[in-house]
């Protein structure tokens, strides 16, 4: 049985080691530096022309997508193999979960093969930990979890605009859509606000996150503001990062249409230019574009949509190291 305390970082020491990762509620800014500090070097395996280091040779990561994702299991796939792990995929179809078996059985079977960790994604908030809750010797790792949290997504993201900014002390990124849905939003919270960024949430009023804001609504983090005109939310920004819009939330009458959301918070050349110049902008993906995004952006020369991806490979792979071997030490 793993016998390693979740961790609280010391503030200004290298990080304890840690169990699960859940969230980024509970990061200091010096456990997320440490952490882009090792991704950083990870970056450098995923340039050479073999890219496959020992480092966790004859570990098993199990990932466990009872969700669809495209970037976020493969690029686990992909990092646990690069380190030599041995990677293995459970979906939803072809498992026993399609007969009906309940998460946790298939968590304790999995476990009982000896997996050392899984990457959960879920459509239920709060699944991941109840995992981390009852496995004895598995990790966990949250691949997004319902509207709660996405923490390696948010990470990944944290990654992107350090190598760009320097630094995100003080860095001001407006984050517009649908955040009261988005757990990438909701991760980037807490990320972005222990590391010293000051955070702007920008969307329909329908679409603000409740959960993080005071009653009377004033958000609940440090430097988290909130401004529902986009124009003036993105006046001056260093990262503007766009949300996916979930359809389904028209039918549910969150929105007045399509055509006015695209009008009012469609990040577009003209708001864009209201930005920092070089100013970043950002999207998790998957993207609908000409919705929240205007084409020509996403595949412009201010976007990161494929650098995040590309860091999200890295950023994974410093996780899994750190979490299977207990150090931040590079391979
Ligand atoms: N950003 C993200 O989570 O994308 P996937 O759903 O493709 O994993």
């Amino acid at each position: 049985m793993t016998t390693r305390a979740p961790v609280e970082a010391a503030p200004g020491t290298s990080v304890a080691p840690r169990r699960h990762v859940l969230d980024l509620d509970d990061f200091s800014a010096s456990e997320i530096h440490v952490l882009l500090d090792s991704a950083e070097a990870m970056r450098e395996v995923l340039g050479r022309s073999i890219k496959k280091v020992p480092s966790l040779r004859g570990k098993v990561v199990v990932t466990l997508f009872l969700e669809p994702s495209t970037r976020t299991r493969v690029s686990f796939e992909q990092a646990g193999k690069m380190l030599s792990a041995d990677v293995i995929n459970v979906g939803e179809t072809g498992s026993s979960a399609e007969k009906g078996e309940s998460l946790l059985n298939t968590a304790l079977t999995l476990q009982a093969m000896r997996a050392d960790l899984i990457v959960l994604r879920h459509p239920h908030s709060g699944a991941p930990y109840f995992l981390a809750r009852h496995l004895t010797s598995t990790a966990v790792v949250n691949a997004g979890d319902g509207m709660h949290a996405h923490p390696t997504q948010a990470l990944l993201d944290l990654m992107t605009m350090r190598r760009h900014l320097g630094s995100l002390e003080g860095a001001k990124v407006v984050i517009v859509g649908d955040v009261l849905h988005s757990r990438v939003a909701r991760s980037n919270a807490f990320g972005l606000a222990a590391s010293g960024a000051s955070v702007v949430l920008c969307g329909p009023p329908t679409m603000m996150p409740l959960d993080l804001l005071r009653p009377g609504g004033t958000p609940s983090l440090p430097n988290v503001t909130l401004e529902p005109d986009l124009d003036a939310a993105i006046e001056d920004a260093d990262v503007v990062m766009t949300l996916r819009l979930q359809a389904e939330r028209q039918a549910a009458g969150m929105l007045p249409s399509l055509r006015e959301y695209t009008r009012r918070w469609q990040v577009n050349e003209a708001r864009m230019s209201r930005a920092k110049p070089g100013a970043l902008l950002m999207h998790p993906g998957p993207m609908n574009e000409g919705v929240e995004i205007a084409s020509s952006l996403a595949h412009g020369g201010s976007s990161q949509i494929e650098e995040q991806v590309t860091n999200g490979v890295a950023l994974r792979m410093a996780l899994l190291y750190q979490l299977l071997t207990g150090t931040e030490e590079r391979p």
